[in-house]
């Protein structure tokens, strides 16, 4: 890769979690340059920022060659993801720039596996689902760790603050999916998922199936043959508004909402013998975590560190990865 190209390029950074992004690579003083297909929000967020823009639609190559020129790493944070990932994945192939995004639609994270062999030939990382599912995929590969041949996972995601109006929006390429765990290896529809009990480590709470991304990237990670998922929602104090009219939502929770709760994980797996280890991640609440982690993930592009074709970020870095999220730690019990 051209030593001139150190930079990241934040896609959809006038977006609500955009926003957070670039506001971190600020406070660590990354270097990055934004873009946005609409000028109107992303010169003025260049100028608050003082970095560099590029304003093109995410069809546009030439828009896309030319805004990737000084980068080694997108992070992609316009979603919903299955209008944006495709091309943002085929720009970093043609143009050699690791690629991350924020997604957390499992079709994109297909996609992403479906491009290993490309990401391989064209010397780039592929990863998406940078955001929450970092710490997500971390715990599941310490919890295996700790039994000798893992057989079976199950998580649990406590979300805490809401959602924002991009991630309503996006809602629906998961809830349409219906309930998929992976079975043997294969990922298979299910009926009758029942819901489970889950210690987040203060307390059991009733969580319900759901699939959430692990059965792609935790099975990328650790193998695991049978992989089930599920959430547990916490709202803030105000609960969550009509979301009958989306475009009436707020963009999404503000600084002091997000810092009133944490977002929890909890991991159980169990080994072929029947032995069980069991793990929660304490984290900042979704979004302040999103930014946290893809920012983390990122920065240790910018240093050199990356596996090409299509990872993960525990295939790609390992539990360690989570140690570079501030705040965030992994609880065994
Ligand atoms: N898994 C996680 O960790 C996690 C956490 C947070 C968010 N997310 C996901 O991140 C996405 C963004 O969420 P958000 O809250 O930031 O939403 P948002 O405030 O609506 O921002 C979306 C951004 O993407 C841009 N965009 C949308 N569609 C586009 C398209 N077809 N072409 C070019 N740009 C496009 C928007 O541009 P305009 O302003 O021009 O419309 C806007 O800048 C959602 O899909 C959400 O589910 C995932």
């Amino acid at each position: 890769m051209n030593s001139s190209k150190n930079k990241i390029l934040i896609y959809g950074a006038a977006g609500y979690t955009g926003r957070l992004v670039c506001e971190r690579a600020k406070e660590l003083e990354l270097p990055f340059e934004i873009a946005g297909r609409s000028g109107d929000t992303i010169e003025p967020l260049a100028k608050e920022l003082g970095v560099a823009y590029h304003t093109f639609g995410v069809d546009d190559a030439a828009g896309w060659k030319a805004a990737l020129q000084n980068a080694s790493c997108l992070i992609n944070a316009a979603g919903p993801f299955e209008n944006t990932a495709e091309y943002a994945m085929k720009a970093c192939l043609d143009n050699g720039v690791h690629h991350l995004d924020i997604s957390a639609e499992l079709a994109t994270y297909q996609l992403a596996e479906s491009l290993d062999e490309q990401a391989k030939q064209a010397g780039i990382m592929l990863i998406s689902g940078a955001g929450m599912f970092v710490s997500y995929d971390a715990l599941v590969l310490h919890t295996a760790r700790r039994v000798k041949t893992p057989h079976k996972v199950s998580v649990a995601f406590r979300h805490y603050g809401g959602f924002s109006r991009g991630s309503v929006k996006s809602s629906r390429n998961i809830a349409g999916l219906g309930i998929l765990v992976r079975k043997d290896g294969k990922i298979k529809q299910v009926a009758d998922a029942q819901t489970k009990l889950f210690y987040f480590g203060d307390g059991e709470e009733e969580c319900l199936p759901t699939p959430l991304g692990g059965i792609i990237l935790s099975y990328k990670s650790t193998g695991i043959p049978n992989i089930e998922e599920y959430f547990q929602l916490k709202l803030p104090a105000s609960g969550m508004a009509d979301l009958a009219d989306i475009d009436a939502l707020p963009d999404g929770p503000n600084a002091e909402e997000r810092a009133a709760g944490r977002t929890r994980l909890a991991a159980e797996v169990t080994d072929e013998d029947g032995g069980k280890a069991y793990s929660v991640v304490d984290a900042p609440s979704g979004y302040t975590l999103t930014s946290l982690s893809v920012v983390a993930v990122a920065h240790r592009i910018l240093r050199g560190d990356f596996k090409t074709g299509f990872q993960s970020p525990a295939s790609a870095f390992g539990e360690s990865i989570i140690r570079d999220i501030p705040d965030t730690n992994i609880i065994d019990f």
